[in-house]
């Protein structure tokens, strides 16, 4: 059965969009400014969610050091589980919970900052986890209200997740990637200092890098937001609105900065410029995404990432096999677009140019190939992996890979076209092997 059916033409449907901002601060030498921010925030007693490799280098060492220097009191948890899960999350609740603080700081990556954020809400609004968590795989309870003040430092350059209202896990009981959604979990400030991205591996960054050029493509190719019906009520606009004029600068921004700087930054730890600006991407794509959404690469990455565990991706040797969220995604980018090309393949072939491919004399047929193309040759440039075959699957896992996938419902109503759990499982099947 398909699922976003309702499709409206300009001046049918919705007529207004929202910004709503973020704090930013950008820059290098920024993270030496927390404690100054976090006492303008009024932070006596600051929770500190670190990442533990982060917490040992340079960047946790400035950090703590500009919080106490600023007469703040600091408790540091440094168990964030990378690709946290129920029980990582509730276990950062707990030390939330017993520490009595006023406000939070996060510094690592997504993993980090999503932890924070839900042990921000768990401990302002003590409930089950599950009560949270977006519906219908959890209870889809609102945020009650506002949560503490909370600074989130991202330390790699790909989710975006200091200024997003999103925070995901892998729910365990149920075998599936999910979050919390709400703008409420949006941090108070991002405080963004790309020297932090200095002591990444290239396999990491790649894994980010892709993380953040599909955020900017699917919001850039998500349904307008004309498209959807107006509500009856300005309470009842959805937080994920569909593409937007505003998104789109950030986005098609992100893209350009992407497909410059995402392989130099992969190859060389001392190109600066490259990882600064990968690190700038991330951030126009984050606010792009956070508004506009992501669509079918992003649904189908959480069944990639929890059906099964028996890959390392480089630079994640220390952990145990898991597919990486960046890559978990861009394996079914090239597919994915193939088949949402021909909902508007103006803006496919705009996100291909962007991201560096030759469009000269395309037709809107070519869009979706191109698009694809642009992937598969920057992915092949970078070490990924060439599909999901190299990632364990085969075409006996197809129904419960696309079973997973159609189960986000909350990102395939972005998509620019109806998709059905036949498209998806065809998707996947496109996804295999790319070269
Ligand atoms: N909330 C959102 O909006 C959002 C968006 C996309 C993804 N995510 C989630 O974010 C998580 C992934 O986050 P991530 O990709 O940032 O990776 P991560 O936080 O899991 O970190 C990846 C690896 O990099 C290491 N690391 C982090 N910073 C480092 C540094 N400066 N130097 C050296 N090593 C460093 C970590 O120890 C870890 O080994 C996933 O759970 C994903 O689902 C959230
Ligand atoms: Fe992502």
């Amino acid at each position: 059965m398909p699922t976003n059916t309702t499709f409206l033409s300009p001046g049918e449907g919705e007529t207004v969009f929202s910004v709503n901002s973020s704090a930013i601060k950008f820059g290098a030498g920024a993270l030496r400014e927390l404690g100054a921010d976090a006492q303008a925030l009024g932070m006596k007693r600051v929770g500190m969610f670190v990442d533990a490799h982060v917490l040992a280098s340079e960047p946790g060492e400035t950090a703590v050091r500009a919080l106490r220097e600023s007469g703040i009191d600091v408790a540091i948890f440094d168990r964030a589980r990378h690709e946290p899960d129920s029980n990582s999350f509730e276990a950062a609740a707990k030390f939330a919970r017993e520490g009595a603080f006023d406000g939070f700081v996060s510094l690592g990556g997504g993993s980090v900052i999503d932890t924070a954020k839900a042990a921000n809400l768990l401990s302002t609004y003590p409930d089950e986890l599950i009560a949270y968590v977006n519906a219908p795989i959890g209870q889809g309870k609102p945020v009650p209200g506002r949560l503490k003040p909370h600074i989130a430092c991202p330390t790699t350059c790909g989710t975006g997740s200091e200024t997003t209202g999103i925070a995901i896990l892998d729910l365990k009981s149920v075998g599936l990637k999910t979050g919390i959604a709400s703008p409420m979990l949006k941090p108070s400030l991002a405080i963004v200092d790309p020297t932090t991205t200095e002591t990444l591996a290239g396999g990491v960054v790649a894994a980010c890098g892709f993380d953040v050029l599909t955020h900017a493509v699917e919001s850039y190719t998500a349904r307008p937001f004309t498209s959807r019906p107006r509500p009856a009520h300005p309470s009842q606009r959805p937080p994920y609105q569909g593409s937007t004029p505003y998104n789109d600068i950030g986005a098609i921004a992100a893209i350009r900065l992407g497909g410059r700087f995402l392989a130099r930054a992969v190859r060389d730890k001392t190109d600066t410029e490259a990882r600064h600006q990968l690190m700038f991407a991330s951030t126009l794509a984050g606010l792009a995404f956070g508004s506009a959404g992501v669509h079918i690469p992003h649904a189908m990455s959480y069944s990639v990432a929890t059906l099964k565990h028996v890959f390392t991706a480089s630079g994640y040797e220390e952990h145990d096999p898991m597919v990486p969220h960046g890559i978990a995604v861009v394996v079914n980018a090239p597919a994915a677009f193939r088949f949402t090309a021909s909902a508007n393949p103006a803006r496919h072939l705009e996100a291909a140019a962007a991201m560096g491919a030759k469009v000269d004399g395309a037709t809107p047929s070519d869009a979706g190939e191109i698009l694809a193309g642009a992937f598969i040759s920057l992915m092949r440039e970078t070490g990924l992996p060439s599909g999901i075959a190299a990632l364990g699957y085969g075409e006996t896992d197809v129904p419960a890979l696309a079973e997973g996938a159609f189960a986000q419902q909350r990102p395939l109503v972005m998509a620019p076209r109806s998709v059905s759990k036949a498209d998806l499982e065809s998707i996947y099947r496109g996804a295999f092997r790319y070269w």
